[in-house]
């Protein structure tokens, strides 16, 4: 006989979601949590595995002052929190020319005076879902140190809540995605193994195979990405694809 789903035997709980009372079970991710409350996710919901940053979510306990923050997709709900998602924060984004641009702090100053107000407050570093030390890769770029600001916002999500709580109005998140990209294209040394496989897509090896694709039906495509080699989720460092074709 087989199992009733997880969800149908748990113990249920009581959550807030935008301040309204729901009964959920308590084994489910805020996610699931709102979708079990009856919401249907048209914004604030990606990737479901902590990569995207559609999901960011404030919340707060009984009897405790503080915001704590968690993705929605990761985060398992808790009995009596009040929460909402913020799947969006308006944030000051730059418009450059990346070609031109000189990878240094003065031209990521330039584009960010905003950078300045920073009062070292910390409240970004604090509300980061990633516990990335946001406050530091600012003090980073603030220092010309791209290569710091680079590594130290390696795991940044761009889900935008550190901006939410900032004092001095930075966009932190646009900030750390321009050094990225200047450290990346122009700072990092060059990789052979890169360049030959930007050609191998320039000169169109792979057109052919996106173009059957294309003309495959929904379930076609469904069965082929079914089909697919997969890494293992136990050591998969230890794990080699049968076929090097694609990477
Ligand atoms: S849905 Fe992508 S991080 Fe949660």
């Amino acid at each position: 006989m087989s199992q009733a789903p997880e969800s149908l035997t748990a113990k249920l709980i009581p959550i807030y979601i935008m301040g309204k009372r729901y009964e959920v079970p308590e084994t489910l991710t805020i996610m699931k949590a709102i979708e079990h409350a009856g919401y249907k996710f048209i914004r604030g919901c990606g990737c479901r595995g902590g990569i995207c940053g559609a999901c960011g979510t404030v919340y707060r306990r009984p009897g405790d002052y503080r915001i704590h923050v968690g993705l929605a997709c990761q985060t398992v709900v808790e009995p009596e929190m009040v929460l909402t998602q913020i799947p969006f924060y308006p944030a000051n984004r730059a418009s450059y020319d990346y070609a031109t641009m000189e990878a240094v702090g003065a031209a990521v100053g330039a584009l960010y005076p905003e950078l300045f107000r920073c009062v070292a407050c910390n409240a970004c570093t604090k509300v980061c879902p990633m516990d990335v030390e946001v406050m530091d890769y600012i003090a980073a770029v603030k220092r010309g140190d791209l290569a710091e600001a680079m590594r130290l916002s390696f795991d940044c999500i761009q889900c935008g809540l550190c901006a939410s709580r900032c004092m001095g109005e930075l966009p932190q998140y646009h900030i750390a995605q321009l050094v990225r990209r200047l450290y990346g294209g122009k700072l990092a040394p060059a990789t052979d193994h890169v360049d030959a496989m930007v050609k191998k897509i320039a000169d169109g090896y792979y057109q052919q195979k996106i173009d059957e694709l294309k003309k495959m039906s929904v379930d076609e495509l469904k069965k082929l990405y079914t089909a697919r080699e997969q890494e293992p989720h136990q050591a998969p460092e230890l794990w080699k694809a049968k076929s090097a074709e694609g990477l």
